[in-house]
């Protein structure tokens, strides 16, 4: 048996399909959803991550802009420019790229971010929202990861979900959104960290395993029962001389070795990628829709 490797370019395209007549009828009103991102400094991964959303973006026919800070920006300045955004009308979504130079207080610049317009849905009255139950912005990579696995007929109602990675961008709000008592969620939900003993004694059990751990190898065929569906969060840079850019990427779990045991599993690239990147257009959109 072979796993069924889902494509998390094909479920993003389906999205965009769909989003399509709602950009189309806020044009007919006279807007376009304007997406703002901003990266500060030359982190090589974030700045491809940031290219592609700015791609995407023209692709589907909103608007956005990246403002490119240089790495030895003072905070006081990074403020200012996120309170012009707040105060643009013409502004939907405003997102800066983590992560920041470490000089930089990520808590206070997230707090900056009006929350009608933090498309990221990091800010501290969104989380709350979120933890509530309430309408908010979802997360992109965790709401992308939803998707994926309802898209593709795997959905978490009812299922043991562990999650490795705590992380505030995916681990800590996927658990939360996987537990609510919600069609498309109402899991059971386990979250292993750095500070669990034994991580495959957890795993073993899940039905769904979502790895996001940030390191290649974390998730092996030995850490799942057969049958589990394994969504692969992390993108690894691996140094490979043979590949063109001396590179390649790889995600927190050893995809060939998961592929015979699994029931699905996600690539990297291909996978979780282009859905967080679908959800962020998708709530790009939202946060232009009047209400
Ligand atoms: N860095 C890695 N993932 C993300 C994300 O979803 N949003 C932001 N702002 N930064 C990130």
């Amino acid at each position: 048996m072979s796993a069924h490797i889902i494509n998390g370019k094909e479920i993003a395209k389906e999205i965009y399909a769909e989003m399509s007549d709602k950009i189309k009828t806020l044009k007919e009103q006279g807007i376009v959803p304007h997406l703002s991102v901003v990266l500060v400094g030359e982190d090589p991964a974030s700045k491809v991550y940031v290219g592609m959303k700015q791609k995407k973006a023209d692709q589907i026919g909103l608007s956005s802009k990246t403002i490119h800070l240089p790495e030895n920006t003072v905070e006081e300045n990074l403020l200012g420019i996120i309170d012009e955004l707040n105060n643009d009308d013409s502004v939907h979504g405003i997102l800066v790229q983590l992560p920041l130079p470490k000089h930089i207080s990520e808590p206070n610049v997230i707090k900056a971010i009006c929350p009608d317009k933090d498309v990221d849905g990091f800010h501290p009255v969104n989380r709350g929202k979120l933890v509530s139950g309430e309408e908010t912005f979802l997360p992109c990579t965790p709401s992308g990861i939803q998707q994926l696995l309802i898209r593709s007929g795997y959905s978490p109602e009812r299922k043991h979900v562990v999650v490795i990675g705590r992380s505030g961008i995916v681990g800590m709000p996927f658990a939360i959104m996987m537990m609510q008592k919600k069609k498309e969620a109402n899991a059971t939900v386990t979250i292993c960290h750095t500070g669990t003993r034994d991580i495959a004694s957890f795993s073993r059990q899940a039905d769904i395993v979502i790895v996001a751990a940030g390191r290649p190898n974390t998730l092996t065929a030995d850490m799942v029962k057969a049958g589990a569906v394994v969504i692969d969060v992390g993108t690894n840079r691996v140094d490979d001389p043979a590949a063109k850019r001396g590179y390649r990427l790889v995600g927190d779990a050893d995809f060939d070795g998961l592929l015979e045991k699994t029931a699905a599993i996600t690539p990297v690239p291909g996978g979780v990628g282009p859905m967080t990147i679908a959800m962020l257009m998708v709530n790009t959109v939202k946060a232009a829709t009047p209400i």
